[in-house]
Protein backbone atom coordinates (compact mmCIF):
# COMPACT_ATOMS: atom_id res chain seq x y z
CA UNK A 1 0.00 0.00 0.00
CA UNK A 2 1.39 3.52 -0.97
CA UNK A 3 1.58 5.61 2.36
CA UNK A 4 1.44 9.62 2.16
CA UNK A 5 4.83 10.97 2.68
CA UNK A 6 4.87 13.84 5.48
CA UNK A 7 5.62 16.99 4.00
CA UNK A 8 7.67 19.68 5.71
CA UNK A 9 6.58 21.15 8.60
CA UNK A 10 4.61 18.62 10.61
CA UNK A 11 5.86 17.97 14.19
CA UNK A 12 6.79 14.57 13.28
CA UNK A 13 9.61 15.20 11.26
CA UNK A 14 10.84 16.63 14.36
CA UNK A 15 10.87 14.06 16.66
CA UNK A 16 13.71 10.81 17.79
CA UNK A 17 12.22 7.84 16.92
CA UNK A 18 12.14 5.25 19.69
CA UNK A 19 14.07 1.93 19.21
CA UNK A 20 11.94 -1.03 18.44
CA UNK A 21 11.62 -4.41 19.30
CA UNK A 22 10.40 -7.95 17.38
CA UNK A 23 6.78 -7.84 18.61
CA UNK A 24 6.38 -3.91 17.10
CA UNK A 25 2.91 -4.29 15.35
CA UNK A 26 2.69 -5.15 11.89
CA UNK A 27 6.32 -4.29 11.19
CA UNK A 28 6.53 -6.62 8.23
CA UNK A 29 3.59 -4.73 6.45
CA UNK A 30 5.00 -1.44 7.07
CA UNK A 31 8.27 -2.28 5.87
CA UNK A 32 6.36 -3.70 2.25
CA UNK A 33 4.15 -0.08 2.50
CA UNK A 34 7.44 1.89 2.72
CA UNK A 35 9.54 0.35 -0.07
CA UNK A 36 6.07 0.86 -1.96
CA UNK A 37 6.05 4.08 -1.56
CA UNK A 38 9.91 4.84 -1.41
CA UNK A 39 9.19 3.31 -5.22
CA UNK A 40 6.38 5.33 -6.01
CA UNK A 41 7.87 8.29 -5.09
CA UNK A 42 11.20 7.46 -6.87
CA UNK A 43 13.10 8.17 -3.67
CA UNK A 44 15.99 6.39 -2.99
CA UNK A 45 15.58 6.58 0.86
CA UNK A 46 12.48 6.59 3.19
CA UNK A 47 12.14 6.74 6.85
CA UNK A 48 9.41 5.26 9.01
CA UNK A 49 8.58 9.49 10.06
CA UNK A 50 8.46 10.34 6.90
CA UNK A 51 5.10 7.95 7.10
CA UNK A 52 3.90 9.61 10.58
CA UNK A 53 5.50 6.34 12.30
CA UNK A 54 8.38 7.86 15.45
CA UNK A 55 10.30 4.98 15.31
CA UNK A 56 13.87 4.07 14.39
CA UNK A 57 13.45 2.56 10.97
CA UNK A 58 14.29 3.21 7.47
CA UNK A 59 14.87 1.76 4.36
CA UNK A 60 17.71 2.71 1.72
CA UNK A 61 18.05 1.46 -1.95
CA UNK A 62 20.77 4.10 -4.06
CA UNK A 63 20.67 1.75 -6.98
CA UNK A 64 19.67 5.11 -9.30
CA UNK A 65 22.97 6.60 -8.37
CA UNK A 66 24.91 3.43 -9.83
CA UNK A 67 24.34 4.72 -13.55
CA UNK A 68 26.49 7.85 -12.36
CA UNK A 69 29.44 7.57 -15.13
CA UNK A 70 32.26 8.94 -13.07
CA UNK A 71 32.03 6.25 -10.56
CA UNK A 72 34.02 3.16 -10.51
CA UNK A 73 32.74 0.00 -10.71
CA UNK A 74 33.50 -1.60 -7.46
CA UNK A 75 31.63 1.47 -6.31
CA UNK A 76 28.61 1.05 -8.67
CA UNK A 77 28.55 -2.41 -7.41
CA UNK A 78 27.98 -1.47 -4.44
CA UNK A 79 25.43 1.05 -4.64
CA UNK A 80 23.44 -1.30 -7.28
CA UNK A 81 23.19 -4.38 -4.26
CA UNK A 82 22.46 -1.81 -1.20
CA UNK A 83 18.78 -2.59 -1.08
CA UNK A 84 18.36 -2.43 2.84
CA UNK A 85 16.10 -2.12 5.89
CA UNK A 86 18.23 -0.26 8.82
CA UNK A 87 16.48 -0.87 12.46
CA UNK A 88 17.59 0.64 15.73
CA UNK A 89 20.65 2.21 14.23
CA UNK A 90 23.47 3.92 15.66
CA UNK A 91 26.14 5.59 13.74
CA UNK A 92 29.49 4.88 15.82
CA UNK A 93 32.17 6.98 13.54
CA UNK A 94 31.61 9.39 11.45
CA UNK A 95 35.21 10.01 9.29
CA UNK A 96 37.13 11.87 6.54
CA UNK A 97 37.02 15.33 4.75
CA UNK A 98 33.73 16.91 4.94
CA UNK A 99 32.39 16.64 1.03
CA UNK A 100 29.34 17.98 -0.82
CA UNK A 101 26.53 16.58 -2.13
CA UNK A 102 22.75 18.04 -3.93
CA UNK A 103 20.49 16.71 -1.75
CA UNK A 104 17.19 16.28 -1.71
CA UNK A 105 14.44 14.65 0.81
CA UNK A 106 11.00 13.47 -0.72
CA UNK A 107 9.57 15.32 2.11
CA UNK A 108 10.53 18.66 1.13
CA UNK A 109 9.54 18.52 -2.91
CA UNK A 110 11.26 20.64 -5.25
CA UNK A 111 14.35 22.00 -2.88
CA UNK A 112 17.50 20.45 -3.75
CA UNK A 113 20.70 22.09 -1.92
CA UNK A 114 24.27 20.87 -1.71
CA UNK A 115 24.93 19.39 1.80
CA UNK A 116 28.55 18.64 3.84
CA UNK A 117 29.17 15.54 5.29
CA UNK A 118 31.79 13.42 6.30
CA UNK A 119 32.67 10.91 3.58
CA UNK A 120 33.07 7.47 5.97
CA UNK A 121 30.40 6.03 8.35
CA UNK A 122 30.80 3.17 10.90
CA UNK A 123 26.83 1.87 11.54
CA UNK A 124 25.56 -1.00 13.94
CA UNK A 125 21.70 -1.70 12.98
CA UNK A 126 19.28 -5.23 12.88
CA UNK A 127 18.12 -6.19 9.47
CA UNK A 128 14.31 -6.82 9.24
CA UNK A 129 15.07 -9.83 11.10
CA UNK A 130 16.96 -8.53 13.89
CA UNK A 131 20.24 -9.85 12.84
CA UNK A 132 22.89 -7.28 13.85
CA UNK A 133 25.22 -5.83 11.66
CA UNK A 134 27.87 -3.25 11.97
CA UNK A 135 29.47 -1.84 8.44
CA UNK A 136 31.50 0.64 7.06
CA UNK A 137 30.37 2.94 4.37
CA UNK A 138 31.63 5.40 2.20
CA UNK A 139 31.09 8.09 -0.28
CA UNK A 140 27.42 8.16 -1.87
CA UNK A 141 26.24 4.73 0.04
CA UNK A 142 27.18 6.56 3.55
CA UNK A 143 25.41 10.05 2.51
CA UNK A 144 22.28 8.26 2.00
CA UNK A 145 22.57 6.33 5.11
CA UNK A 146 23.31 9.52 7.07
CA UNK A 147 20.40 11.18 5.20
CA UNK A 148 18.09 8.69 6.48
CA UNK A 149 19.56 8.29 10.09
CA UNK A 150 19.02 11.84 10.46
CA UNK A 151 15.27 11.66 9.38
CA UNK A 152 15.04 9.42 13.22
CA UNK A 153 17.04 12.04 14.49
CA UNK A 154 14.42 14.64 13.52
CA UNK A 155 16.29 16.16 11.42
CA UNK A 156 16.29 17.44 8.14
CA UNK A 157 19.07 18.27 5.49
CA UNK A 158 17.61 21.95 5.21
CA UNK A 159 18.75 22.13 8.68
CA UNK A 160 22.65 21.48 7.77
CA UNK A 161 22.25 24.71 5.45
CA UNK A 162 24.22 27.94 5.94
CA UNK A 163 21.87 30.92 7.59
CA UNK A 164 21.69 32.58 4.35
CA UNK A 165 20.65 29.73 2.39
CA UNK A 166 18.26 28.97 5.13
CA UNK A 167 16.59 32.31 4.55
CA UNK A 168 16.81 32.11 0.95
CA UNK A 169 14.24 29.06 0.55
CA UNK A 170 12.42 29.89 3.85
CA UNK A 171 9.15 30.91 1.98
CA UNK A 172 9.54 27.92 -0.34
CA UNK A 173 9.01 25.60 2.79
CA UNK A 174 6.80 27.39 3.92
CA UNK A 175 4.36 26.87 1.33
CA UNK A 176 5.49 23.28 0.79
CA UNK A 177 3.81 22.94 4.69
CA UNK A 178 0.80 24.51 3.09
CA UNK A 179 0.63 21.97 0.31
CA UNK A 180 1.48 24.64 -2.12
CA UNK A 181 4.19 22.71 -4.46
CA UNK A 182 3.71 20.90 -7.23
CA UNK A 183 4.24 16.81 -6.63
CA UNK A 184 3.26 13.69 -8.42
CA UNK A 185 3.28 11.13 -5.00
CA UNK A 186 0.80 11.02 -2.41
CA UNK A 187 1.42 13.31 0.68
CA UNK A 188 0.20 14.67 3.88
CA UNK A 189 0.82 18.71 4.59
CA UNK A 190 0.93 19.43 7.76
CA UNK A 191 -0.81 23.23 7.46
CA UNK A 192 -3.93 21.53 5.15
CA UNK A 193 -4.77 19.04 7.65
CA UNK A 194 -5.94 16.53 4.96
CA UNK A 195 -3.94 14.56 2.22
CA UNK A 196 -4.48 14.31 -1.37
NI1 LIG B 1 14.70 12.82 3.39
Amino acid sequence: MILPIIAYGDPVLRKKGQEIMKDYPDLEQLIINMWDTMYEAYGVGLAAPQVNCSIRLFIIDPSPFAEDENLTDPEKEVLSSLKKVFINPKIIAEEGEEWAFNEGCLSIPEIREDVFRKPRITIEYQDEDFNSFRETYEGLAARVIQHEYDHIEGILFTDKLSSLKKRLIKGKLSDISKGKVDVDYRMRFPAMKKGR
